[in-house]
């Protein structure tokens, strides 16, 4: 059996007042239609195709690789946007799933819930509805005496007792394939809107006698559609409760979820502790046993296990198991602390490799460095990996121990056991084992004195 979607993507979504397209708008750091994609995933076997139109090379960018766009252009309503998929679609599946992308919070099980009702529906579609109290503007569903669906009325035709059902139109159908191509094109262009609706099919298949089922859905949440900012923050909301809940059954602890901010995408293992306000973003992987926060935010970082990251910003890094940092603590992109590096507060690493054990207590900065095994790192000590125009290395050997204060200017190697008094200013490579102190002041230039300006 195959089985592959249309999504309707093409619309502007006037109401965002935006100039990024609707559909990338993100909820939990993936744009709407990520979600759309990823839940789908659970339903189909075959590629997707998605209907561009508003912004169509933007969305295409983001979607080009996990499914086929097509653009509709002018976008003339929804039947329409999906006609635009038939070369692609026809005869390449035996069921077809059609669902709008401002529909972001629709799960996997629910699209498949939705194949499984048409398999076994002997009429040619099924479509998803939810009771509601508050209608939000979506068309309210008719049903027949014996259940099955009447018609789907827009709620600006609908009469006043029509405009009273509490069964909505989420958005979501699934047609049998051979069926769908021709009474789309049998959909004629509504005479209000002068746009064509897939609604419309309702009536087409009531008109054949063809039963039309319904998936009736209870969880309003998933049914929010985003039209407006305000939509977005719900969904936002939404969705962080659903990954929150989510790794807390994967085993993981959190002692406020309401304030801990965990994007779409991102693994932790079992038994790490995530405290509050802690911000866990992109391609971010964190092992086992870890207490991360609070007041931490980390993005696109790979953590292993036990470690302890408190009030501390990280991005693009990599942290053995046994790492310990923070508070105030940052690794910018390059940084990779091997195990049991301890890293204290207002210390700074980029692009640079610290081998176990290395300790880096307070106030310094690495870059572009490597730092051998065992190696103290004395307060205050700074890498000067900048000349003013290019970058410079600096190699640092095992066991070293630099003192307090120390500046050490790049290109610049010391070797393992050596050692630096505090404040000095190393220019020359230090061989191994060797004890480098001071830099005495000496004058090198006399200036003009210049009157000072009142
Ligand atoms: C639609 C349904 C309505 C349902 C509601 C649920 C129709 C006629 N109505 O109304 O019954 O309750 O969704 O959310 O389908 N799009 C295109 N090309 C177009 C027009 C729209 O790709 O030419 C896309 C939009 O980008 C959007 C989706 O289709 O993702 C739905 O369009 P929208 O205008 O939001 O329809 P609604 O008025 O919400
Ligand atoms: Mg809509």
């Amino acid at each position: 059996m195959k089985v592959t979607a249309i999504v309707l993507a093409a619309g502007q979504g006037t109401r965002m007042k935006s100039d990024l397209p609707k559909v990338l708008h993100p909820i939990c750091g993936k744009p709407m239609l990520w979600h759309v994609l990823e839940s789908l995933k659970h339903a189909i076997t075959e590629k997707p195709v998605v209907i561009v139109g508003y912004g169509a090379e933007q969305v295409k960018a983001f979607a080009a690789d996990s499914a086929q766009c097509v653009l509709q252009e002018p976008q003339l309503g929804t039947a329409h946007a999906a006609l635009q998929a038939e070369s692609l679609v026809k005869d390449k599946a035996d069921y077809v799933i059609v669902t709008y992308a401002d529909m972001p919070l629709l799960r996997g099980q629910t699209f498949q819930q939705l194949l499984e009702t048409q398999r076994l529906n002997s009429g040619p579609f099924s479509l998803l509805t939810v009771i509601a109290d508050d209608p939000r503007g979506f068309g309210r569903i008719v049903r027949k005496a014996d259940g099955t669906v009447a018609a789907i009325v827009e709620e600006y035709v609908a009469t006043p007792e029509q405009q009273k059902i509490k069964e909505l139109n989420v958005g979501a159908y699934c047609f049998k394939a051979d069926w769908l191509w021709d009474a789309l094109h049998r959909i004629q262009k509504n005479p209000r809107k002068g746009e064509y609706y897939l609604t419309d099919v309702v009536e087409l298949a009531v008109k054949e006698n063809l039963p039309v089922q319904a998936v009736v859905h209870h969880d309003l949440i998933e049914t929010i559609g985003i039209n407006t900012r305000i939509h977005l923050a719900e969904a936002e909301a939404a969705m962080r409760r659903r990954i929150n809940e989510m790794h807390m059954l994967n085993g993981v602890t959190m002692t406020d979820p309401a304030s801990t901010y965990i994007e779409a995408g991102v693994i932790i293992g079992k038994d790490t502790t995530i405290l509050p306000n802690t911000y866990i973003q992109g391609d971010t992987i964190i092992g086992e046993r870890n207490i991360i926060g609070p007041n931490s935010h980390i993005r696109d970082t790979k953590i292993g296990n036990g470690c302890k990251i408190f009030m501390s910003v990280m991005e693009g890094a990599v942290l053995e198991d046994g790492v310990d940092m923070g508070p105030f603590a940052r690794l910018r992109k390059g940084a990779h602390l091997g195990r049991h590096v301890h890293m204290g507060n207002f210390g700074e690493v980029k692009d640079s490799y610290l081998a176990e054990g290395v300790k880096m207590g307070h106030f310094s900065y690495i870059g572009n460095a490597t730092i051998g095994a065992n190696t103290n790192i004395g307060a205050g000590t700074i890498t000067c990996n900048f000349d003013g125009e290019k970058k410079h290395p600096t190699e640092i050997g095992e066991n070293v121990f630099i003192g307090s204060d120390t500046m050490l200017v790049a290109p610049l190697k010391i070797g393992s056991g050596a050692r630096t008094g505090a404040g000095a200013v190393v220019t020359k490579n230090v061989a191994e084992d060797t004890l480098v102190v001071g830099m005495p002041a000496r004058a090198i230039k006399k200036f003009e004195r210049k009157e000072k300006k009142k």
